[in-house]
Parts: C-alpha cells; sequence; structure tokens
C-alpha cells in the first residue's frame, strides 16, 4: 500500500487546460473518489496518475517515489508504477476464460506457471468468484464481469488501485451491491483507492474523501457528510440536490469550540441562528443554506435552536418516500421534503423549523 502525493498537476490539451493545478494528498488506505460534472477533468487526473497521459506541469510521487515530474522531464511509465486499473469497460477479454483474465498480468510479467495458479485462486476468492475459475468470460453477468476487472487488477498486488466509473455499465440495483461489496472489499485489503464517478451518491456512500471537481480544479476536498451539510460554496452545495438558499443579515457571531461560529441571523420573515465557517462580521449578509429534507414541521409555538418560519403551504406532491412541500412565508417560499406520513393540505398555515446543524452559510464563491 502506498500515499499518492499530487503537487500542482495540470494538463493541457493545445490551448485547453483540463486539469489545472491539483493538489492532492491521498495517505495510504483511503478510498478517495474524484467527483464532478462531465468534462471536469476526472478521467484525465486519473490517467496521468496511470502513466496512461503525461502531465504537463506539476509532480505525481506514489509512495516514496517519484513517478512523473514534469519539470525535470521525469516519466516513469504505466508498467513502471505498479498500479492496479479497472475501467468502465472492464475490457475483460472475450475468448479467455474467467482465470486467463485474471491471470493476464501475471503472464505478461513472466510470473512462474505454479504461482500464477496461486495468485489467480487467491485474488478470485476475494471476489468470491472461484467457483467460476474456468468459465468463459462472455458467459458472465454484468457483476461477475466487474468482479473479474477487480480481480485482475488485484492479482499483481498493485500499490494503489486507480478504478474509472466501475460500475457505470450496471444496472442500478447491482450497481448499489456491487458498490457495497466493493468497499467492503477496499476495506479488508486496506488498498489505497483512488475512485472516479459523476454519480454522487456513490461518492458518498463508497468514499472516506470526495474531492469534488470543476473545470479541472478542486472545489472541494472533504470527508461526504462535511462536504453535504457544511460546503464551502454555492457551488458545492448546489452540486448536491437542489437546497434553499436564503439571504440574512448578521446580528452577532459567536465563535464555537469546533472552530466555526453561531451567527444570530435575521431577514426573509424569519430570525434565528445558523452555523459557518467564517464571521461575516455584524451588519453583514449571508446565504444560509437550507436543505429541503433538514426541515422539521413544528407545533405551533414550539421553539428551535436553529430557524424557524410561519408560512402558507403553496402546494404538495406525494413522491411515496416523500412529500415536496412548498411554503410561502410571505417574504420567500421554502421547498421542503416532508415524510409521507404527514398530512398538509394547500392554505394550511404551518410554523417550520430547521435545527442548528441544518443552517449553514455558504461562500457565495
Ligand atoms: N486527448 C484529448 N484531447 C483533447 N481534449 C481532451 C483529451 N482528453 C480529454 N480532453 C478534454 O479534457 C476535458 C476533461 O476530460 P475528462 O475525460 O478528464 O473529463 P471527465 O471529468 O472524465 O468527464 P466524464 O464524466 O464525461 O467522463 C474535457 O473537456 C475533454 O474534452
Ligand atoms: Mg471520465
Amino acid at each position: 500500500m502506498a500515499n499518492v502525493v499530487i503537487e500542482n498537476l495540470s494538463r493541457d490539451f493545445g490551448s485547453f487546460r483540463a486539469v489545472d493545478s491539483l493538489n492532492l494528498n491521498i495517505e495510504s488506505g483511503r478510498f478517495v473518489t474524484l467527483l464532478g460534472p462531465s468534462g471536469c477533468g476526472k478521467t484525465t487526473t486519473l490517467r496521468m496518475l496511470a502513466g496512461l497521459v503525461k502531465n504537463t506541469e506539476g509532480r505525481i510521487t506514489i509512495g516514496d517515489t517519484v513517478v512523473s515530474d514534469a519539470s525535470r522531464g521525469l516519466f516513469v511509465p504505466p508498467e513502471g508504477r505498479n498500479l492496479g486499473m479497472v475501467f468502465q469497460s472492464y475490457a475483460i477479454w472475450p475468448h479467455m476464460t474467467v482465470f486467463e483474465n485474471v491471470a493476464y498480468p501475471l503472464s505478461i510479467r513472466r510470473v512462474p506457471k505454479a504461482t500464477i495458479r496461486e495468485k489467480v485462486a487467491a485474488a478470485l476468492e476475494i471476489v468470491e468468484m472461484g467457483h467460476l475459475a474456468n468459465r468463459p468470460a462472455p458467459d458472465l453477468s454484468g457483476g461477475q464481469q466487474q468482479r473479474v476487472a477487480i480481480a485482475r487488477a488485484l492479482v499483481f498486488e498493485p500499490r494503489v488501485l486507480l478504478l474509472d466509473e466501475p460500475l457505470s455499465n450496471l444496472d442500478a440495483r447491482l450497481r448499489l451491491q456491487m458498490g457495497d461489496e466493493f468497499r467492503v472489499l477496499q476495506q479488508r485489503l486496506g488498498i489505497t483507492t483512488v475512485y472516479v464517478t459523476h454519480d454522487q451518491s456513490e461518492a458518498m456512500a463508497l468514499s472516506d474523501d470526495v474531492v469534488l471537481m470543476n473545470s479541472g480544479r478542486i472545489l472541494q476536498n472533504s470527508a461526504p457528510r462535511e462536504m453535504y451539510l457544511q460546503p464551502k460554496s454555492r457551488d458545492v452545495a448546489t452540486f448536491f440536490g437542489a437546497p434553499n438558499f436564503i439571504e440574512l443579515t448578521v446580528q452577532k457571531a459567536t465563535p464555537r469550540p469546533e472552530g466555526d461560529f453561531t451567527l444570530d441571523v435575521a431577514g426573509a420573515g424569519g430570525r434565528g441562528h445558523c452555523l459557518s465557517a467564517f464571521d461575516p462580521g455584524e451588519g453583514g449578509t449571508v446565504t444560509v443554506m437550507l436543505r429541503p429534507e433538514n426541515f422539521e414541521i413544528l407545533v405551533p409555538g414550539e421553539e428551535t435552536q436553529g430557524m424557524a418560519w410561519e408560512g402558507v403551504v403553496k402546494s404538495v406532491t406525494f413522491r411515496g418516500q416523500t412529500q415536496t412541500v412548498v411554503v410561502d412565508t410571505g417574504a420567500m417560499e421554502l421547498n421542503i421534503e416532508a415524510g409521507p406520513l404527514v398530512e398538509l393540505n394547500v392554505g394550511d398555515q404551518i410554523h417550520v423549523g430547521a435545527a442548528l446543524s441544518a443552517a449553514w452559510a455558504v461562500r457565495d464563491a
């Protein structure tokens, strides 16, 4: 297992900068996901790690080896980097059996036959495919092919595993199942993993850290919970769902032991408290993010530590698992997701609130 250090990594295609001065420190054994919209530079970054694309600028260090340093013209080719790779199209060879597919990386490294048999058996055991070793590749299901691809990436005991949208060819049910299985496997092996996806819930479910990218740059790098509940900016907040943003005036900022602030805020027909990473100054304005699922419907007069509003139900859409409720507070509209058991009708006068931990000030940039 190895750590990965990426310093000022850039890649230009002609005059277009696909990856722009990326800095990333991936500790050994971590599961890190590069997430972001199509074209933001995820695959290019992964391919630079693999050595399949040359970086125009910057340096990549894997373990204690510098594998690429543009300023010194140093570049270790893919086969010298000892990394396992799984791509979107698994590239399982159809004319080979499961065993032969997994054995391939070892055969080309001229490993003795007896060792190959041992290592392939062990790799297939890990992905629970030992019983299908002799099956021709075309007779496998999508999920089984994916496991063969993972076994083939693991068989030569790579220092780091790189995966580019490995689940995107599977149906929704199998994608969830394989994702969960893969996460368990990764934790058991403790293998440093860099995973690429544009699926936000997959990224959050699998990763220790999510690196959210846009236009070749990192917008935020943090644990999934923090990224979702305490996004650094409005752009990060909007990447995950459709939060409410409310402009409020700051009356007071109180530092907390956690290193952030509780803000007393007012405006838009309500008042209360929110959390913030920064102090906007007394009299300043902040944009407070409230996610639809984090509202509660309060009984009249009920107090909350966070924010609260009086309003009128403008519309209700029943969706099964949730109901989307639009509440008109007079000063603005709030989009709220309520559980299916709450009975609400258009015109109802309601009192809604959000806990302090649900109200988070975001920067506009
Ligand atoms: N060989 C190339 N020549 C020119 N431009 C390229 C090349 N490879 C990638 N790009 C451009 O670089 C940008 C980043 O591409 P990349 O494949 O890294 O995106 P991505 O984040 O993986 O997107 P997706 O989610 O669609 O796979 C895109 O605008 C793409 O068109
Ligand atoms: Mg891609």
